[in-house]
């Protein structure tokens, strides 16, 4: 038996312990619940009663030797490791690669936050839209040669058309119908148009379009509103003009030059040589669009305006081909980086 101590002692010394793995194949071998030293101390039973205390001790002794040296060397591996993971907080950070704003949202973010700062809040719809309120809500007659100011891509044709949407003014029939006024609220989203993609035009394009309505709300109202927005996004020397227009929902309607930024108005070819450039389009609601969603008109009277996003981003950033903005090519992208 103390042979047998002694073997197991210079056993235990000679162990190499060089990572966790090895730790833990110690700990069991030695000293754990089926491990040599447990046999050892079952063994003290056979050992004659003379002797039991001396080896008794001994093995006390060796047990004492095991754990030394296991918590020895757990207190080393864990030490060595922490190091390993520890962060070196005053080191400068690499140089991560992070994306960039699409333009069209950056544009999109500030008009919104230009109508938010007077009190608009913004609406959403659904993009697949019922006749209802992409047309008829709207003051389009069922055969009214209107509707092909907006060539529309049907979903379904027939008694429960579907199409998808051509304006957000759908959203704001859905506001009309779903509150009462005061009703001031923009409606940004993406519309479809069947046309042939070209550098112009494109068959899905973004829109935001406004929507005010209260008692006794003026054309002047709408002029300021519009007179305003000018000149928070392009500038303080912005001035608009207005020209007579024709659309189903609005009347009397306009379409809105804003005075060409890029050229200071002398004329340049962005604006063709007239000093202007068209932005949006508006008018005051329609009393028949008001009755239509269950608004007095008699007692309540509004305006509304639509814009392309993709048209102001092209003016902001001289962008010159609608295309650019869903080719996904990151040399257009990272222009916009600053942006972010
Ligand atoms: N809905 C119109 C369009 O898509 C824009 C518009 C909105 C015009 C509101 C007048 C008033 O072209």
């Amino acid at each position: 038996m103390k042979n047998k101590i002694e073997l197991i002692t210079n056993e235990i010394n000679d162990f190499k312990i060089e990572d966790v793995k090895a730790l833990e194949n110690f700990r069991i071998h030695f000293l754990g619940s089926k491990g040599i030293i447990k046999d050892l101390f079952s063994d003290l039973k056979a050992v004659p009663n003379e002797e039991k205390r001396e080896v008794g001790q001994l093995l006390n002794g060796l047990r004492t030797v095991a754990e030394e040296k296991l918590a020895k060397y757990k207190e080393q591996l864990e030490s060595s490791s922490s190091q390993e993971n520890s962060i070196d907080l005053s080191r400068t950070s690499d140089d991560s690669n992070v994306g960039s704003r699409h333009p069209l949202m950056l544009v999109r973010s500030e008009i919104i936050e230009i109508f938010s700062r007077i009190g608009y809040t913004v609406s959403e719809g659904p993009e697949i839209e019922d006749d209802w309120h992409n047309f008829s809500a709207l003051n389009f007659a069922p055969e009214h040669p209107a509707r092909d100011m907006q060539d529309t891509f049907f979903i379904e044709k027939g008694e429960n058309e579907m199409a998808l949407r051509t304006h957000t003014s759908s959203v704001q029939v859905r506001v009309m119908e779903n509150s009462t006024p005061p009703i001031r609220t923009i409606s940004p989203g993406r519309v479809y148009r069947n046309e042939a993609i070209s550098a112009r035009a494109h068959c899905f394009f973004h829109q935001v379009e406004g929507l005010y309505i209260d008692k006794n709300v003026s054309f002047a109202d709408l002029k300021q509103t519009l007179l305003y927005f000018a000149k928070e996004l392009f500038g303080e020397k912005a001035q608009i003009r207005m020209r007579p227009s024709y659309f189903p929902f609005t009347e009397p309607s306009a379409e809105v030059d804003v005075s060409c930024s890029i050229c200071n108005s002398k004329g340049c070819n962005v604006c063709k040589y007239t000093g202007w450039l068209e932005i949006l389009g508006c008018g005051m609601v329609d009393p028949a669009v008001l009755e239509a969603s269950g608004i007095d008109s008699k007692v309540y009277s509004g305006f509304a305006f639509g814009m392309g996003v993709e048209r102001i981003t092209q003016l902001k950033y001289k962008v010159n081909d609608l295309r650019l903005y869903s080719e996904n090519d990151v040399r257009f992208l990272k222009q916009f980086t600053a942006g972010i």
